[in-house]
């Protein structure tokens, strides 16, 4: 039987790809296994906890603080004893990730084909996001099937001269997850009840959401971006819950600068149904996060993006999200002029983006199965 293998390995792959995964499986005459590299652990854990993906391979490859070469060497072992062992006929990755791009490659060291899911996003610097603008670039010279989110992502795949027939505009399946998470709580309310004490302490503020990771952030601009927390925090009107990546590199510096905060809520990253909870009752999202960007976009909630550039131009071109990067004073000012020009507020929230409709996890399981025939 025609086998596929999905890989992944960190929490926005396992958010975007277990939708995915669910549609392949419904076509009996694929098998459809999985491979997780464990690039991150607990994080990956809560999403395959929370979508029930249990996965046939699982690596364990993290390791804290481990480089960009020990890592990428690493996986590229691993990624090509299972592949030898499994024999896969098409191989699916998703994103930017080390593991995505070692997955890609990978397949194509065995002329297996690939598929890339979220193709063709596009900064134009290499070092914006960094390493993951060259990952992107390097899975999109191998992949022979592009799953582009939006048509400027496929227009950016054309542009590089990717065959028109080999580029397939799907929506992007954080959509497909959101909806499928926002039906879950609403069907069973008690998996966002951990959220509820910190909801209540809060009743009546308002709700900033923050999520920072990037790596180009790290150092002087987490330095930066937490002392913009800080300053704001110390309004009596406005909340700020933030679950810290499990990055040591972030949590050094956003527990020395904001631990104690009475109006600071530094909390572990939260399983995704409790996550999605906080975007709904969040009035601002700061984040420097590209699927939470795409999320809160598609929630109708302002997303100040600490960024200097975007591979996701969309929804700033809504006016929904707003670069901001990540300098102390304009961070203060972006937040404060939210939170006290409604004018301002209503004209960001105003501009909603969706990166899809909710089903392109199932256009692009049909575009495999139907490939697979011809
Ligand atoms: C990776 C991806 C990035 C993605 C991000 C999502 C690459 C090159 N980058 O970056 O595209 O946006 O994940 O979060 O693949 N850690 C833990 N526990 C966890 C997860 C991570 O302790 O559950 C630690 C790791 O040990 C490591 C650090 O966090 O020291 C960074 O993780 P890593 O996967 O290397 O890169 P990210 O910067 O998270
Ligand atoms: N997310 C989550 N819990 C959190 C923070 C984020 O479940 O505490 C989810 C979020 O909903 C989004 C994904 O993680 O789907 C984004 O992951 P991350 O910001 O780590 O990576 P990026 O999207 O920037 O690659």
């Amino acid at each position: 039987m025609y086998k596929n293998l999905v890989i992944f390995g960190t929490r926005p792959e396992a958010v975007k790809l277990f939708p995915v995964i669910n549609a392949l499986s419904q076509y009996p005459d694929m098998h459809t296994e999985v491979l997780v590299s464990g690039q991150h652990r607990h994080m990956l854990d809560q999403v395959l906890s929370i979508s029930g993906i249990i996965p046939d391979y699982d690596l364990d490859l993290m390791r804290t603080r481990q480089s960009l070469d020990m890592l990428t060497a690493r996986l590229l072992k691993a990624i090509g004893v299972v592949l030898d062992s499994a024999k896969p006929d098409r191989v699916i990755v998703q994103g930017d990730t080390a593991t995505a791009m070692v997955g890609a490659l990978a397949a194509y060291y065995r002329k297996i084909p690939a598929s890339h899911v979220e193709a063709g996003l596009r900064s134009h610097d290499i070092y914006q996001p960094w390493p993951e603008e060259v990952n992107r670039k390097i899975i999109c010279n191998i992949a022979d099937q592009h799953f582009a989110a939006t048509d400027r992502s496929a227009a950016a795949l054309r542009a590089e001269s990717i065959p028109t027939d080999r580029i397939f505009v799907t929506g992007n399946t954080v959509i497909d997850a959101l909806h499928w998470v926002l039906k879950q709580i609403v069907q069973n309310p008690s998996l966002i009840l951990g959220l509820a004490p910190l909801e209540a302490r809060f009743r009546g503020r308002k709700v900033i959401g923050i999520t920072t990771h990037r790596r180009e952030n790290v150092g002087a601009g987490m330095v930066n971006i937490a002392a913009a927390i800080k300053a704001i925090a110390v309004r009596d009107d406005v909340a700020c819950i933030f679950p810290v990546h499990r990055n040591p590199d972030v949590r050094a510096v956003m527990h020395d600068a904001l631990g104690d905060l009475p109006n600071v809520a530094m909390i572990e990253p939260l399983d995704y149904p409790s996550f999605a909870r906080l975007l709904s009752i969040s009035h601002i999202i700061l984040t420097d996060s590209g699927g939470v960007q795409e999320e809160a976009s598609a929630l109708g909630k302002p997303v100040l993006v600490l960024r200097e550039t975007t591979e996701r131009p969309e929804s700033v071109a809504t006016g929904i999200a707003k670069l901001i990067g990540t300098d102390t004073q304009r961070i203060i000012l972006e937040i404060s002029t939210l939170l006290d020009d409604d004018a301002a507020y209503a004209a960001m929230a105003r501009g909603r983006y969706s990166f899809g409709d909710g089903h392109a996890s199932q256009r692009i399981a049909e575009i495999i199965s139907n490939a697979r025939l011809q």
